[in-house]
Formats: structure tokens, C-alpha cells, sequence
């Protein structure tokens, strides 16, 4: 059902876990399965430095969250905010129609951690 890439995040996934003092936190629901992510980010100089997430979900949303992590280091805050639900699907080289929904936590949790981290300057 899911590809190699999709399995590989899943069993090994990057960057997850709890930030301590992050510069922004952003969380959001899955309405179709009540799955929850959320995504820590510390930021410096405009760049994302570090970013974390933490998914109580299915296989498919914890590759996603693992994908985005690795999409989004090292980039700047407008950057980031380009990357939408579909780059991390594809990212993963895609997923099974059934799951597609399961992708479209990771970059709406990552928007939300801009959003907040942005309120809070
Ligand atoms: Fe809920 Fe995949 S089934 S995120």
C-alpha cells in the first residue's frame, strides 16, 4: 500500500518529539479521522533552524510530519509558507488515494507555527 520512501519515514522518523522553549507551535486536527499534529520551530535570523513535530495519527501522517521537517530546516519563513500539502505528498512520492487527507496535516500544522511564532514578535 505504501511506497518505500512513505515506509522509511514512517519506521524512522525524522526530527520528532517535543521542542523545549520553541519559537513557535502550531497544531491542527484531521476533521475525517481525529488525528492530531503538531510542529515546534526555532527560529533565528528569518530562518527556520530547528523544527519538531509530535503526530498521534496513522503511518501516513507521521512520514508526512517526518517529510516536512526535513522540507523545511535551513529555509526562510516566506519560503516555508510555500510549501503546501501537496509538495509533501509528492515529497513522499505520493501516497494512496485514501491517505492523501492524512498529508494535508503536516504543512497546515507548519503554517500554523509561522503564524504563531509571527504573533509573537
Ligand atoms: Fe488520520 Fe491518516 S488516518 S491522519
Amino acid at each position: 500500500m505504501y511506497n518505500e520512501k512513505v515506509m522509511e519515514h514512517f519506521q524512522n522518523p525524522r526530527n520528532v518529539g517535543e521542542m523545549v522553549d520553541p519559537g513557535g507551535v502550531g497544531e491542527v486536527g484531521n476533521m475525517r479521522c481525529g488525528d492530531i499534529m503538531k510542529i515546534f520551530i526555532k527560529v533565528e535570523d528569518n530562518i527556520i533552524q530547528d523544527i519538531k513535530f509530535l503526530t498521534f495519527g496513522c503511518g501516513a501522517a507521521i512520514a508526512s510530519s517526518s517529510a516536512l521537517t526535513e522540507m523545511v530546516k535551513g529555509k526562510t519563513l516566506d519560503e516555508a509558507l510555500l510549501i503546501t500539502n501537496k509538495d509533501v505528498a509528492e515529497e513522499l512520492g505520493g501516497l494512496p488515494a485514501p491517505k492523501l487527507h492524512c498529508s494535508n496535516l503536516a504543512a497546515d500544522a507548519l503554517h500554523k507555527a509561522i503564524e504563531d511564532f509571527r504573533a509573537k514578535q
